[in-house]
């Protein structure tokens, strides 16, 4: 009763796989108990809805088996269109007075009907310009696509506790794992298979946050179309491809083409990034960005990050959420987890969600 609220385990549901993580404390900081990463069949989750659930609890009760996973309660997350987040600006109140009104508030903010929502907030503190007004965090996100989350969660026996969004989780894994001081701006930018999340910090507070629908599949949906081949050949070749084209014998194995289209997305992609920033500045103060973290699978596209950093003129660098957390090898292939461990950061946020939180 009096001990440490208990840790939740962590699933990242994501629209290209599952991941599994499961962190515990001790003295020395965090150590790995679980990891495990479950593939998911193309339009399983489209646009973060769950389109095929069956496929969903396949690979989750496929990751409970293979870890005999003990821990039951999870903490995961949701984006998307459905998931709306925003920084506004209300009359100063309790949290109380708050949580009775918000409602009626948010009405204004949000695109669906009110009653189709799960709404949170969360106060940020006094409005600098104007203390009569506080700052909140507003998230809504449609009840039905929830209700879908939960249903696979339970389906494949856990228990669901926490729902979070993918973009705060991702702003708890790099606070557990990088320093920063409180008055510096840094960008997070988690790219997936379909969608981008990013997450402008100042400090570890999160002042700006937008989902872009882009991300690793159009490298190989483009690939794909120009090469006429298969999705799967596709994602070989991407994950294969030699973007600066400078290795002789590649051009063998690799048609040069994939070097030309990796460059072309990861402009594209560069682009968008840019374009947040663009949006960041102009609601938000003058302060400048230190530097942009990439996690997600596809920031080990070869070369993306030095195409961000030209395109944006910050220093651009992947972040490693298990930077701090201790894995043991003789239980772990540490190798594998290093090399997959971009993918992993919105599990490991989760993973240090608690029992009990909201
Ligand atoms: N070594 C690699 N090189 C290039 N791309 C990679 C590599 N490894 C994984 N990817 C790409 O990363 C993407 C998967 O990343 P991630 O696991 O972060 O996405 P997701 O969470 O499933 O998707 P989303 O969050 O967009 O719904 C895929 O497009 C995959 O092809
Ligand atoms: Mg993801």
């Amino acid at each position: 009763m009096f001990g440490r609220s208990k840790n939740l385990v962590g699933l990242d549901i994501g629209s290209s796989s599952v991941k599994l993580v499961e962190l515990k404390s001790g003295k020395n900081g965090y150590e790995l108990v679980h990891f495990r990463m479950a593939p998911l069949p193309p339009e399983a989750i489209v646009d973060g809805a769950i389109m095929n659930s069956s496929a969903v609890v396949d690979a989750l009760v496929d990751i409970i088996t293979s870890e005999k996973l003990k821990t039951k309660q999870v903490a995961t997350s949701v984006s998307g269109n459905s998931v709306i987040v925003k920084k506004i600006k209300l009359p100063q109140m309790t949290p109380e007075e708050l949580e009775e009104s918000i409602q009626w508030e948010a009405e204004q903010y949000i695109p669906f009907d009110i009653g189709d929502v799960n709404l949170d907030v969360h106060i940020l503190g006094l409005d600098e310009h104007n203390v009569d007004q506080m700052e909140v965090i507003l998230v809504a996100a449609k009840k039905d696509m929830i209700n879908d989350y939960m249903a696979v969660i339970m389906e494949a026996g856990l228990s669901p506790q926490v729902m979070d969004v993918d973009v705060f989780a991702l702003g708890n894994a790099f606070e557990m794992s990088y320093a920063l001081d409180e008055s510096s701006v840094t960008v997070l930018a988690n790219i997936g298979a379909n969608v981008i999340n990013v997450n402008v910090m100042k400090g570890f507070q999160s002042t700006f946050t937008r989902d872009i629908s882009i991300g690793g599949n159009q490298y190989t949906e483009e690939i794909q179309k120009q090469l006429s081949v298969s999705f799967e050949q596709a994602e070989a070749l991407k994950i294969g491809g030699d973007p600066e084209g400078d290795l002789e014998s590649s051009s063998t194995v690799i048609p040069q083409e994939v070097g030309t289209i990796i460059r072309s997305v990861s402009e594209s992609i560069a682009t968008e990034v840019q374009r947040s920033l663009d949006f960041y500045a102009a609601g938000s103060s003058d302060d400048k960005i230190a530097k942009i973290y990439l996690m997600g699978g596809s920031s080990k596209i070869i070369g993306l990050a030095s195409v961000v950093e030209n395109k944006t003129g910050i220093s651009t660098e992947i972040a490693n959420p298990f930077k701090e957390v201790f894995i043991d090898e003789k239980k772990f292939n540490v190798a594998h987890i290093q090399d997959v461990a971009p993918s992993a950061a919105v599990a490991v946020g989760l993973a240090l969600r608690k029992m009990g939180d909201k």
